[in-house]
């Protein structure tokens, strides 16, 4: 009888560990996006530098990160903070140098890291040589961007743009070169000219630049801003959104029928893909290939592919981000999450991101309580966990005034507008500790380039560690999981809904004997007790185990019935729970075994 159980144990432990070996890094680990602008400064100019995320990659390791997806430290004039490109294949010298970025990828190599870059395909800078030598029609530039002639000219002699496009950013999209004698496009600022897919060499430019950096020691690409990559090559005007909430000069003013969502730009995604795909052979390295696209839910799983080929590995979930806020309700919230891993085409890889360097930060969203229990819904739903710097320390918006505003979507907007549109606020320097500036830099006359946060004496780094249940603490327990348990990193999700306010999803796994995860949201102001012995996945007579959570009053390990469970207001507790072996599964494997023993005599 111990001879069956021992090799029943073995066999299903082989099973297992099989099953993890075969799984690329980025899909059961958390990949953490660094803003290098605002991570750690080690030169005292104020603004943050490769050389200080190899000092603080230790931070990585301590929270349970598999992998960095470093926002653009190429060389750019920093009109759009680095999103604007004048030269792909060099370090800009505010981040350091190349000796630099290579310590940073031994570091990370080190460390078992992976260095996955972010990477915008749509536009360089204006002070890119292809465009200096695109203005001056030197072949072969000449059309590496979108020209237009103009409309004719207005009543005071001044050339009228090709139609009525607007850039993301406000205003125009087109910008009239006097030398050229014509417009050209840029979705985002005139500093950020549109490169022009439809010509073979642009493409082939950008196959390059990605091997490029692969070649460098890169793990992979975020490719950004995807759903800009083609315009309608007639170029009509666009309709009108009719929405009241913008002014005629702003971009959600119009619909965006001719400049995102082409059909055309999804087979540009494959050839990425395909570069990708090609180096990782050749290296011998897994790569991944992300796609940050804010569109429908519908366009958004175009960027997998079909069932043919496959696309990206995935484009970034932004669910939580553009549909669920302080107001959503149980209910609503299940049907969000539903709705994402019902819509995933068959073997997809799903994934969650909670915030980034352009949406308002998870805790000023929804609270410093609730922000908690998003961050351990992105942990724990299935599929690839994005973290932004700062969210595992629960780090909040910082005001800025209008003085102190930067951010070139902020300044378009004008003194009136900015606050809705400026990106400054979830961008500030990251708060490791109270000393001065959160000890992200040691400047002393240059402040940082943009304010710390004054909540940073209490809201730090080096503060949470010395906490029992601080974010910190909860994040750190939470990425274990994902490092140990087999249901959150391939486990089966099941939601469900008790009562009006909570929310409950369960990560199971059809093995009796592993541990289960039952995660219960409250979305109400107040403490709920709620019964869930009904949740559907949870065996009847099923004792769960209390794990994590916010303002919880169980101890770790505190073993209760499903049936009364005390959720705090806007708060959420993590359980653990198995659901035994029926002696119906147990009776037929021990019946194989002994077949099999009997065999072997
Ligand atoms: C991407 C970036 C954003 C930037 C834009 C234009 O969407 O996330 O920060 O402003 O590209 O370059």
């Amino acid at each position: 009888m111990r001879i069956i159980g021992v090799i029943l144990a073995t066999l299903l432990a082989q099973q297992a560990s099989a099953q993890l070996a075969d799984v690329d890094w980025w899909k059961t680990t958390t990949i953490y996006q660094v803003y290098p602008r605002s991570f750690k400064d080690t030169n005292a100019d104020g603004i943050g530098d490769l050389k200080g995320i190899t000092l603080k990659l230790d931070h990585f390791v301590d929270i349970g990160i598999g992998g960095l997806l470093l926002s653009p430290v190429f060389k750019s004039p920093m009109k759009d903070f680095g999103y604007d490109v004048s030269d792909f294949r060099e370090i800009d010298p505010i981040f350091g140098t190349m000796v630099d970025f290579e310590e940073l990828v031994q570091g990370c190599k080190d460390r078992g890291l992976k260095l996955v870059l972010e990477l915008v395909p749509n536009h360089s800078s204006d002070e890119h040589v292809w465009f200096t030598k695109s203005i001056a029609r030197e072949d072969p530039f000449t059309d590496y961007y979108t020209w237009r002639d103009p409309k004719g000219l207005n009543a005071s002699g001044h050339p009228i743009p090709p139609n009525n496009w607007l850039s993301v950013f406000g205003g125009s999209a087109w910008e009239y070169n006097k030398e050229r004698e014509q417009f050209y496009l840029h979705q985002f600022l005139a500093g950020q000219p549109d490169l022009n897919y439809r010509n073979p060499r642009v493409t082939k430019e950008m196959d390059d630049i990605l091997g490029f950096w692969m070649d460098k020691g890169a793990d992979g690409f975020r490719l950004n801003a995807m759903p800009h990559l083609m315009e309608d090559q007639t170029f009509p005007d666009e309709p009108p959104s009719n929405d009241p909430e913008f002014t005629p000069d702003q971009w959600g003013s119009l619909s965006h029928i001719y400049t995102t969502d082409l059909p055309e730009l999804y087979s540009y995604v494959f050839i990425f893909r395909k570069v990708i795909d090609s180096k990782q052979e050749e290296l011998g390295r897994q790569m991944v290939m992300m796609v940050e696209a804010y569109t429908s839910l519908e366009n958004t799983m175009k960027y997998y592919g079909d069932e043919y080929i496959e696309y990206a590995h995935f484009p970034f979930n932004f669910e939580i981000i553009t549909n669920v806020n302080n107001k959503t309700t149980a209910s609503e919230l299940k049907a969000i999450i539903d709705r994402w891993q019902n819509a995933l085409p068959s073997g997809a890889w799903s994934n969650w991101v909670i915030g980034n360097h352009d949406r308002r930060r998870v805790a000023s969203r929804f609270g410093r309580d609730f922000s908690t229990a998003v961050v351990i819904m992105g942990q724990l739903l299935p599929g690839t966990a994005i973290t932004y710097n700062g969210e595992e320390i629960n780090m909040e918006d910082t005001w800025i005034s209008w003085a102190d505003t930067v951010d070139p979507q902020g300044c378009q907007a004008g003194p009136e507008f900015y606050e809705k549109f400026t990106r400054d606020p979830v961008r500030t320097p990251y708060q490791w500790d109270d000393s001065a500036y959160a000890g992200f830099t040691t400047a002393n006359s240059d402040k940082p380039w943009l304010p710390v946060n004054d909540n940073y004496r209490e809201l730090n780094l080096a503060a949470q560690k010395l906490e029992e249940n601080s974010p910190y603490a909860i994040y750190k327990k939470l990425t274990a999981m994902r490092k140990d348990m087999n249901a959150v990193r391939s486990g089966q999700l099941g939601t469900s809904t008790v009562g009006d306010d909570i929310f409950v999803f369960t990560r199971y796994l059809q093995s009796a004997d592993e541990k289960n995860v039952l995660v219960v949201v409250n979305l109400a102001e107040n403490e709920v007790n709620a019964d869930l012995s009904g949740v559907p996945t949870l065996k009847s007579g099923a004792m769960i185990t209390y794990h994590v959570g916010v303002n919880s009053s169980y101890t770790s390990g505190q073993e209760l019935s499903p049936s009364s469970v005390n959720v705090p207001a806007r708060g959420s507790l993590v359980f653990l729970y198995t659901n035994a072996a029926s002696t119906t599964v147990l009776a037929s494997l021990l019946l194989v075994f002994s077949v099999i023993l009997s065999l072997l005599h």
